[in-house]
């Protein structure tokens, strides 16, 4: 496509060393989706007949269905997924083909593909990420009447209920989820038109391209729209610090499941056994989810790295952009088809959450505040409060376990009114503070959680998709309209 200046054929090993195919192929179909709107775009200018406009029509979805079918093998001899379309088009067309290029650049085309492409799948990661939030509330719904130990330091804390915990990871992800959106929004723009970087001479028409691809604009800056790839380095920040969390509840996970604690019980179908101790249950999926995260992460550093002190505009170091992103959406994905199923099975041991909280030292705060409430200042009740826990220490009891006379030689301090409250029930339902552990407070996280996953369904169905069903494997890819969802494809 560029031999025209040189005298030398590539190198086989230039031609290996450089080739994109096995990171672009996939991105085939949202190829063809640019190809055909720059193609109309042409048309309407008047830089293409009607008929010609229609022949590469015609041919670009041969070209589809031959992917489509796995009928069409590309050839590393033409480096990338962008040329081995236009070279079958120009096959299938004839001379009309060699006109499809007109006005653009591989690196203007690119920008665009991969963007029209993690539209979809962005798309698709929102659905997902709203599933796991769906869990997570149907969950904090089921287990709001349950008590479990809340830790600081991993040390017991504080009685909390367990749909509080629940919806804590929630309101994690539900940032996450706003997040995903910014990068959404940040790659919303068409880069077609820029050209190689620095727009054409031709009459192009860059808001008719970049409507008819669903874009509400173009991009502003010729130069900035091929040298830049912000819009994935925003996609890897939401996916390094949805990993960051979907690992701190993996953790959890590994840890109030094992033997210790205990209390918390995986389902048998989302762990895997030991080949040599046969009593063995151990959390593989939290322990994998918890590893994957390292590697998203690496992979947004993966991705500075390459942009930093990269000259302007389009460098071709740019090209190995695309395998973090394929990675790390992958990594994602899986993590999405995961956690929603475990979590949907997961239970508590509601006796053993109590158990280890039998001995009532996690109500400690509960009896320094009944003395604040009796005019002690905090510090000194503070204090008050950890003497009595040490003497509860040293006589081998629980605060709970406190005769009345014991109480009134220890902590005179406090009245008879402490005694109704000195319960883990009272403990979670007195904690009413916006915010708090109380059932009636996270009643209200659960329905403003609620209001967010609709929202986000709603949000969601501004954006266009430009292949539908989006899936990993672009061959498997059908190009169907999907039902209810705009789609550019027909
Ligand atoms: N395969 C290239 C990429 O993925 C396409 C752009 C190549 N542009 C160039 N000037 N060599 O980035």
């Amino acid at each position: 496509m560029w031999k025209g200046r040189f005298s030398e054929s590539t190198d086989a090993v230039v031609r290996d060393f450089t080739q994109s195919l096995d990171l672009d192929w996939v991105l085939a179909p949202w190829d063809i989706a640019g190809s055909l709107a720059h193609a109309r775009m042409l048309g309407q200018v008047g830089l293409l007949e009607p008929s010609e406009v229609k022949t590469i029509e015609e041919s670009l979805m041969v070209v589809r269905d031959e992917i489509a079918s796995g009928a069409f093998k590309p050839d590393p001899e033409l480096e990338d997924v962008h040329m081995n379309i236009e070279s079958r088009l120009t096959d299938l067309a004839g001379p009309v083909g060699a006109k499809l290029h007109t006005g653009r650049s591989r690196n203007d085309q690119v920008a665009t593909t991969v963007r029209l492409f993690l539209r979809d799948r962005l798309l698709d990661t929102a659905e997902g990420l709203e599933r796991l939030m769906s869990e997570l509330l149907s969950l904090a719904g089921r287990h709001l009447d349950i008590i479990i130990p809340g830790y600081t330091h991993l040390q017991q804390a504080q009685p909390i209920s367990a749909g509080h915990y629940w919806m804590a990871h929630f309101t994690a992800f539900s940032r996450d989820l706003d997040r995903l959106y910014f990068a959404l929004d940040s790659l919303n723009e068409c880069p077609l038109g820029a050209g190689a970087l620095a727009g054409s001479t031709l009459p192009l028409d860059r808001f008719l391209t970049a409507s008819s691809l669903g874009f509400p604009a173009p991009t502003r800056n010729s130069l900035d729209t091929v040298s830049q790839r912000d819009y994935m380095v925003d996609y890897h920040s939401f996916a390094a610090l949805f990993a960051v969390h979907c690992s701190r509840l993996a953790e959890d996970f590994v840890v109030y499941s094992s033997a210790e604690f205990g209390w918390l019980i995986l389902p048998d179908a989302f762990c895997t056994g030991s080949s040599m101790m046969p009593q063995k249950k151990n959390p593989d999926v939290p322990e994998l989810v918890r590893g994957k995260a390292g590697q998203v992460i690496g992979r947004l550093v993966d991705l500075l790295v390459t942009l930093k002190g990269l000259p302007s505009t389009y460098d071709r170091d740019l090209q190995e952009d695309k395998r973090g992103l394929l990675a790390t959406l992958n990594t994602v994905s899986g993590i999405l088809a995961v956690l929603p199923p475990l979590l949907a099975s997961v239970r508590i041991d509601r006796a053993r959450a109590r158990r280890g909280m039998e001995d009532g030292l996690v109500l400690a705060t509960d009896v320094a505040e009944h003395l604040v409430s009796r005019g002690v200042p905090f510090r000194e009740a503070h204090a008050m409060t950890g003497r009595l826990v040490k003497e509860c220490i040293a006589r081998g009891k629980g605060l709970l376990d406190l005769s009345r006379e014991e109480w009134g030689e220890l902590l005179p301090a406090a009245s008879d009114d402490l005694f109704p409250d000195l319960s883990l029930e009272r403990a979670v339902e007195r904690r009413t503070t916006y915010g708090g552990t109380s059932p009636a407070m996270v009643e209200g996280q659960m329905a403003y959680g609620e209001e967010l996953v609709a929202r986000s369904r709603e949000r969601r169905k501004k954006y266009v998709r430009t292949v539908t069903p989006a899936s990993p494997n672009a061959t498997e890819t059908e190009c169907n309209q999907a039902e209810g969802s705009k789609t550019l494809d027909e």
